[in-house]
């Protein structure tokens, strides 16, 4: 799928949609589809009067399915609002239809939801999508996201959410991409291609939205809207970095974010907003405040009162505010009072509606997609898939995977027949009764080939009921082996759903520790929206499947992997703590002056009355040593791949050069499988001192048993710049080493330099 150059919101400008000759001069120009859109646009904002431009910059929720006929038919029709969001499907058209043939100048309504993970067909949580490592996927997965929306009218989507995240305490990681700035680089690319579609004017083409910008995914102790204390070398490498590639990838619109970054809430920080997004990037879409976060302002102790929250928000550079009503409430006495400039007014407004003639809005107001697109088989399909690739095994001792035909499984376990949690946060529109469970799955799939027992042992995952732990530890007794569904609810992740504790809630650490002791072979399945300390449970369990909330069709997909149709691929987007009070932890951390050696003592080995500096000094905790759980891009398949003759085309490279490199992968096992290939690189020594590793490019390759194929890789060396110590992003000459290898703790075995 390529971008439609319509959708170049960035550096390289509006394209200037041009097909025709003139118009016929009794039509106004801005309804001529045949001008060019910024034709259209200076036209249209020459008619508008000044309410009626403050109306395109207010948007306001219409949750509770408010009528055509009542508030905000009435609102919009008087042309105060440019958006709406949470719109009851039902009303979308009819809402719609006012806009277009009611208000003064028929300018339509943008209507917009949180289709965060897809729409009704609902794919796994992104966290999950990211563990897919695969690009295309996750593309495919935002178009069918798209189709479905635009089937009910909602054709801008408050994704991707692109924020670095590196605590797993925060529950909105569940909504991201993980720790990872290359990975959620390429995976937030993705799903705007995905989102937006090939064509501006293709009427199932929904606008992206970048999200939240910027650094909400740091806030502080991992507790949701907390502040943020990120540096400007770090904001930029880290947390600006995806929000510059979807940028260049012509993401339609931006969001502001709730957290303040070092005394500066996000909605009122110019320097972000206009100084680098439009300044640097050529940002020419608009920007949406987060709900009520220019009002928020005033509780950040920031603005001093909802006039100061506008002008505020506003002069900061957002454009359409969310939900609170100053920029209505305020904005006429703020011009007249000169501190707020019309060339503003007129640039923000221009840029709304830039993006309502783009999307096509003008010329096809109403929903063209018919309803059978929803939960459409192929639709379905992809979604299988999706939860089918982000499944990662994280253990399988003896080949305890994947079960074998003719075996009586008991299936245990609260997240085993859990139709409503398994499609994780964030689901307005899914509907739980079209969700397939690995109940369902055993069931109605794996019926004939399998005997199925199920006793669930716990309710729900919170459950500390124990009574029917009882019954599935004397179900287990009939088994010849045992899969347990743990892991969290839905509503334990997501937004303003942090946990200080990550360990399995309820009773379910207790489950898994009664039915290993069974003896008979334990596979523990995790279901859930973050990553969760299990270090007890993958001891006791022979094998480990971890399932990011997979979505609709999950039970499917992770039946496949279980009974052996599929080869599992995902890998881990995030480090895996052992204990919570390691985070926030991120593999491509700083090397520090004193790492750790891996010889450390740790807490119960250390003699009595042991000398301060017997220890050694280095940097790594007593009680979890230095070393997560889980490393980032970890995940076993059920081949046998190994690595050999890991090689760059070069020693020496220059700052233009591209670095080809390469690495021969095997498949020794005795099935097909699918191995994501990752490549890490280390610049030695920097002019401020770099991360350990990073991950730099990433591809799955899939092997016969026996097969063996050259991997290549092909790295610009501009892909090696940093912002050094002059805050200028630069490829510095010296000393690097690379690695290819299955996770991110492959050794970087070969060296180059860059002169
Ligand atoms: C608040 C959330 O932070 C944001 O991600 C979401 O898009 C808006 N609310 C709209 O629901």
């Amino acid at each position: 799928m390529t971008m439609h150059p319509a959708l170049a919101v960035c550096a390289a400008g509006m394209l200037l949609v041009s097909c025709g000759s003139g118009h016929d001069s009794g039509t106004p120009l801005y309804k001529d589809p045949s001008q060019p859109v910024e034709k259209r646009v200076d036209d249209l904002l020459s008619r508008m009067t000044l309410d009626e431009k403050i109306g395109q910059l207010n948007q306001r929720s219409s949750w509770g399915g408010e009528s055509a006929t009542g508030y905000f038919s009435k609102e919009i029709e008087a042309g105060n609002i440019g958006s709406l969001l949470n719109v009851d499907p039902v009303s979308a058209d009819s809402l719609q239809r006012v806009a277009v043939e009611k208000s003064r100048l028929g300018i339509p309504v943008l209507l917009s939801r949180d289709v965060i993970h897809g729409y009704r067909t609902i794919f796994p949580i992104p966290l999950g999508q990211a563990a897919t490592f695969d690009t295309a996927l996750v593309a495919q997965g935002a178009r069918i996201a798209a189709v479905e929306a635009s089937a009910d009218g909602i054709r801008w989507t408050f994704s991707p959410m692109i924020d670095i995240s590196r605590d797993a305490r925060w529950g909105r990681i569940a909504e991201s991409f993980g720790e990872d700035v290359w990975l959620t680089r390429q995976m937030g690319r993705a799903m705007v291609r995905g989102y937006q579609g090939d064509a501006g004017n293709d009427s199932t083409s929904m606008a992206a939205c970048a999200k939240h910008f910027v650094g909400y995914g740091a806030s502080e102790s991992g507790r949701d809207y907390n502040s943020t204390f990120i540096p400007e070398r770090q904001l930029r490498e880290v947390y600006l970095a995806p929000f510059e590639d979807v940028c260049r990838e012509g993401a339609m619109t931006y969001m502001s974010s709730f957290n303040d970054n070092d005394g500066i809430p996000a909605s009122g920080n110019r320097h972000v907003l206009t100084d680098i997004l439009r300044g640097e990037w050529g940002f020419d879409g608009f920007v949406v405040s987060d709900w009520a976060s220019v009002a928020e302002m005033i509780n950040h102790g920031y603005c001093a009162d909802r006039k100061d929250a506008a002008r505020t928000g506003f002069n900061a550079g957002v454009d359409m505010e969310m939900e609170s009503g100053t920029y209505i409430e305020n904005m006429k006495a703020l011009i007249d009072e000169g501190a707020v400039k019309m060339d503003d007014i007129d640039r923000s407004v221009a840029s709304v509606l830039r993006i309502k003639f783009l999307l096509g809005l003008f010329d096809n107001p109403y929903i063209t997609t018919p309803q059978d697109v929803l939960y459409a088989p192929e639709h379905l399909a992809a979604a299988r898939q999706a939860a089918a690739e982000s499944a990662i095994l994280l253990k399988n001792a003896d080949e305890t995977l994947p079960l074998k035909e003719g075996m009586t499984i008991l299936l245990t376990g609260p997240m085993a027949d859990a139709p409503h949690d398994q499609m994780g946060t964030w689901v307005f529109d899914g509907q739980k009764d079209h969700t397939v469970t690995l109940l369902d799955a055993f069931k109605d799939q794996w019926g004939g080939r399998v005997k199925v027992i199920y006793e669930p042992g716990l309710a729900y995952s919170r459950d500390t009921e124990t009574s029917g732990i009882d019954c599935a530890v004397a179900a287990a007794r009939g088994a010849d082996a045992i899969v347990a569904v743990v892991g969290e609810e839905a509503i334990l992740s997501g937004e303003a759903h942090s946990m200080a504790d990550l360990n399995l809630v309820g009773a379910q650490s207790e489950l898994i520790g009664r039915l290993a002791k069974t003896g008979k072979p334990l596979v523990t399945v995790v279901m859930a929206g973050r990553p969760l300390t299990i270090g007890k449970e993958v001891e006791e369990s022979d094998a480990v499947l971890y399932s990011f909330h997979p979505g609709t069709m999950g039970g499917p997909a992770l039946a496949d992997i279980l009974m052996g149709e599929i080869s599992p691929s995902g890998r881990t987007p995030v480090t895996f703590a052992k204990t919570v009070g390691q985070l926030p932890m991120y593999y491509s951390h700083k090397n520090t002056g004193r790492p750790a050696a891996g010889t450390e003592v740790l807490i119960d080995d250390i003699e009595l009355e042991a000398g301060q500096t017997s220890l050694g000094c280095t940097s790594f905790w007593l009680d979890a040593g230095f070393g997560p759980l889980f490393p980032f891009g970890y995940g076993l398949t059920y081949g046998d791949f190994r690595y050999s003759n890991v090689k760059t085309d070069k020693n020496a490279y220059g700052k233009d050069d591209t670095i080809h490199a390469s690495a021969v992968l095997t498949n020794s096992g005795k099935r097909e499988a699918t191995e994501v290939v990752q490549l890490y690189v280390r610049d030695l020594v920097g002019s401020v001192t770099r991360p350990v590793k990073e991950l730099k490019e990433f591809r799955r390759v899939t092997l016969a048993p026996g097969e063996s194929v050259t991997v290549d890789f092909d790295l610009p060396v501009s892909e090696l710049a940093f912002y050094g110590q002059d805050m200028q992003r630069n490829v510095e000459a010296g000393e690097f080493t690379l690695g290819i290898g299955p996770d991110s703790d492959t050794e970087l075995s070969c060296s180059f330099t860059v002169k």
